[in-house]
């Protein structure tokens, strides 16, 4: 992908530079251009050794004859040869600028001549965002198909505290290559997707739950959103932000989370059960904090519900995809599993080899089908097995209604 990332004049332009660096490390290419006064706040030469490309800083360059003749047809190039515009921080200024189409510089020029999408996140003081001036301005560009990335909460540089700080630069990158993704094939699916452990408590202050980092499942849905689903997300607790674009729905318990996804079922065209769901909860949670003896304890322990075995029974013609999280004999379990629960597919994992298992960045699976295929995918990122699964997702959907 290749980005425009126009910086704004606000005190959050230092982030510009990391939000850079997770452009390219995403393998983008990046052109910078600065505001003059974002050129106050960070020096052109930090986005050049970053980015390995010439900063553009100015409309008219220095002055001379020959710079003024070239560069002023620079922002037509700069625009016909890039895919996304990502302004990272929009100021009100530039918000305003946007809005009434001004043209004094070179980012706004460019904004001008861009055609292709616009990915704007502001950032400012509370009160600059919630300015009548500044809401009209975001409702303008946004209905006019600009994408806005809306400011998180926080403790501001100024000292306030409340929306108007730039989101992660992380986040915005992946917000970005969601709009800008170019295949769109999951466009008109509804998948549902659950991810995470579940907890299940014992009094108010403690819980059984396990190892699960929601992290495959939620590669899952960034991966489904980019490719143009619309994403329902139902998350147990994790420590990890929700995914551009992705409709969450958090929950704590097994029981909460069999709610979720009956309730959303009728939705969905996919469901993908990637949560680490609890098999077991306490029979009768304490109201109070129970107190420790020198006597052992026993909990008693009821089954939960098998959510997944549950949306087999009512799946209808939705394909269903679960996952079988072993220890050994992955394959006959995986089939095992998706027999019994009338899943179509199980990714099936071994937690406990090094490297993949709970936590980690990248995952090995096999996928078993109901097609009768077993196929084995190379260790990957975990983001890059998820586009995997939809690939064999797709095909397997096709096999199965040539089939029937
Ligand atoms: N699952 C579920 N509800 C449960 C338990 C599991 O929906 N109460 C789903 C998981 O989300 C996963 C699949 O069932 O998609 C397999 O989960 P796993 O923990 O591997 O297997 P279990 O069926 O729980 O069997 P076991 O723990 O005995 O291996």
């Amino acid at each position: 992908m290749k980005v425009i990332l126009g910086v704004g004049g606000g005190i959050a332009a230092y982030k510009a530079a990391e939000l850079a660096r997770a452009f390219m490390e995403r393998g983008a290419t990046v052109q910078v251009v600065l505001t003059a006064s974002a050129g106050e706040f960070i020096r052109p030469l930090t986005f050049a050794a970053l980015t390995n490309q010439k900063v553009i800083t100015d409309l008219f360059g220095s002055g001379s004859a020959d710079e003024v003749l070239s560069s002023s047809v620079e922002h037509i190039r700069v625009a016909q040869e890039n895919d996304v515009l990502v302004v990272a921080p929009t100021t009100a200024d530039l918000l305003a600028k946007f809005a009434s189409g001004l043209a004094p510089d070179f980012l706004t020029t460019l904004y001008l001549a861009f055609t292709g999408k616009v990915i704007l996140a502001p950032a400012m003081n509370t009160n600059m965002w919630h300015h009548a001036a500044t809401q009209d301005n975001v409702e303008r560009l946004a209905a006019r198909g600009n994408y806005i990335l809306p400011p998180d909460e926080g403790l501001l540089a100024c000292g306030t505290t409340g929306p108007g700080r730039l989101p992660d630069p992380a986040w915005i990158a992946e917000a970005v290559v969601t709009i800008g993704h170019p295949r769109k094939d999951l466009d008109g699916e509804t998948i549902l997707i659950t991810a995470g452990p579940t907890q299940e408590a014992i009094d108010p202050v403690r819980f059984i739950s396990n190892h699960s980092s929601g992290k495959m499942g939620y590669a899952i849905a960034a991966a489904a959103a980019c490719r143009g689903a619309r994403v329902i997300l139902i998350s147990g607790p994790v420590d990890l932000p929700q995914p551009y674009g992705v409709e969450l729905v958090a929950v704590t318990s097994a029981a909460e989370m069999r709610d979720a996804v009956m309730g959303h079922l009728s939705d969905a065209t996919i469901i993908v059960k990637s949560a680490a769901v609890a098999d077991y909860h306490v029979a009768n949670p304490a109201p109070q904090k129970l107190k420790k003896t020198p006597a052992r304890m026993s909990l008693e322990l009821d089954p939960t519900v098998d959510i997944l075995a549950e949306v087999g029974r009512n799946k209808g013609d939705r394909l269903l995809i679960g996952f079988a999280a072993e220890t050994q004999n992955l394959v006959s379990e995986g089939r095992r599993k998706m027999e019994t629960k009338n899943a179509d597919m199980v990714v099936a994992n071994l937690v406990s080899t090094e490297g993949i298992g709970f936590g980690a960045d990248v995952n090995e699976v096999t996928l078993v089908l109901r097609t009768g295929g077993v196929i084995q995918l190379p260790r990957a990122t975990k983001r890059a097995v998820a586009d995997e699964i939809f690939d064999h997702a797709l095909k397997l959907r096709l096999a199965l209604h040539a089939r029937s």
